[in-house]
């Protein structure tokens, strides 16, 4: 009779399948143990793995004993000392059945991503880039923000030890940059939206090269953060993927990463070919890749003049377009872009009838879940999964 080991295979401990960095636009490759950031295309990097259907089964069968946080997806993750690693507690984020809000014939689930540290979603990219900017050298970080990242940063940063310095937009909520300075940031803030933000920080580190700048997408790990959503849906759905995501977009690690995380579980042999449909929402007032995908284009123009008190949502330019056009075109998926007078009238009613609290960005969402109902979109039976991304706390 087989002993239990081999009649449960578990993945080898201390194993990283990460192999090396490869351009988003032309394959080109580079090492994965050096600073990186945009590639000499000045598109993103992305992390490849190595991977095959061999693999799959022993990884799964290893989660079992793995404690629920991101970190359980270790073989996935770059980090090269895992022992050693920041963690503040990321990921494992509740699926929620939304049965009184879910349109007619419709299984509905809100993935809540508001029990995060910092209480948003970007908890995961900046825990995987502060890591790796630690593990690579960084002398100190910095960002331009809506918000929510200047959170995330600022708090591993101080768990890592490193320095930090952020620039968000003027009429950010006061209560964020008062945590970000309690994090030990330096905290710049000036007229516009997060694009006006970013110039902040290039007198005083030109190029980002004493502080490593660790904005969306123009470094390999925030990416790698983000994917595991994709990975912790899939497991919490027993690797049956859902027919639909709809996802609030800004920058679009989040989508950039999910489709990069099917991808790997598909060559992990742990699902098939079958992919959800991605749906991007987006508001009115600054919808660049939702107006580029009706459009047909490859690539997004900026969004002039954006104006939308949705701050996550307020990002007119994203350098990661052409891989968020790529994926909706990939999985047969679409753009929203929502009337934000609506959304407050959101809040309240899963309020009163489902008892959660959403934030502006998961409401633009949920409102996004109704106008597809609308225009009939959903087929019945099918699942859809919707992204609640922040506290809405952090906007108090
Ligand atoms: C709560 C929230 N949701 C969604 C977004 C958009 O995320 P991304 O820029 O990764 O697309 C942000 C970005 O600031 C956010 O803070």
């Amino acid at each position: 009779m087989a002993d239990k080991d081999e009649r449960t295979p578990q993945v080898p401990s201390g194993e990283r399948w990460a192999r090396r960095l490869v351009c988003s636009r032309t394959g080109v490759t580079a090492p994965l143990d050096e600073p990186a950031f945009l590639s000499p295309a000045g598109a993103p990097w992305l992390v490849e793995y190595d991977l095959d259907p061999g693999k799959g089964e022993a990884f799964r069968r290893s989660l079992a004993n793995r404690p629920w946080t991101l970190w359980r997806y270790r073989e996935l993750l770059p980090v090269a000392d895992f022992d050693g690693r920041v963690d503040l507690g990321e990921g494992a984020t509740p699926m929620i059945r939304l049965r009184r809000f879910a349109p007619e014939g419709i299984e509905l689930w809100l993935k809540d991503e508001s029990g995060n540290p910092t209480g948003s979603f970007k908890a995961r990219g900046l825990s995987l880039a502060i890591n790796r900017a630690r593990e690579l050298g960084a002398p100190g970080v910095q960002l331009a923000s809506a918000g929510n990242a200047a959170l995330a940063l600022t708090a591993y940063a101080a768990a890592a030890g490193l320095p930090a310095r952020v620039a968000m937009p003027e009429d950010t909520p006061r209560t964020i940059f008062q945590r970000c300075r309690d994090y030990g940031a330096e905290v710049l803030s000036g007229p516009g939206t997060l694009v006006e933000a970013a110039k902040l920080l290039e007198p005083i580190d030109p190029g980002g090269e004493r502080y490593w700048t660790l904005s969306t997408l123009r470094e390999p790990y925030r990416v790698e953060g983000k994917k595991t959503m994709g990975f912790e849906l899939a497991e919490q759905l027993d690797w049956e993927l859902p027919d639909w995501i709809v996802y609030p977009l800004g920058g679009g690690t989040g989508i950039v990463g999910m489709h990069k995380a099917f991808d790997e579980l598909e060559r992990l042999g742990l699902i098939g070919p079958r992919r959800p449909r991605f749906v991007v929402v987006q508001t009115a007032g600054c919808a660049p890749i939702v107006r580029a995908f009706e459009q047909g284009k490859e690539a997004a123009d900026p969004w002039e003049d954006p104006r939308t008190r949705v701050w996550g949502l307020r990002v007119p330019r994203a350098i990661g377009d052409f891989l968020v056009l790529r994926a909706l075109r990939e999985t047969g998926g679409r753009g929203v872009a929502v009337d934000e007078d609506r959304l407050a009238k959101v809040v309240d009613w899963i309020a009163a009838h489902e008892g959660l609290r959403v934030g502006p960005e998961g409401a633009a969402a949920l409102a996004a879940v109704e106008e597809l109902e609308a225009a009939g979109a959903f087929s019945p039976g099918e699942r859809v999964v919707v992204f609640q991304t922040g506290d809405p706390a952090n906007y108090v």
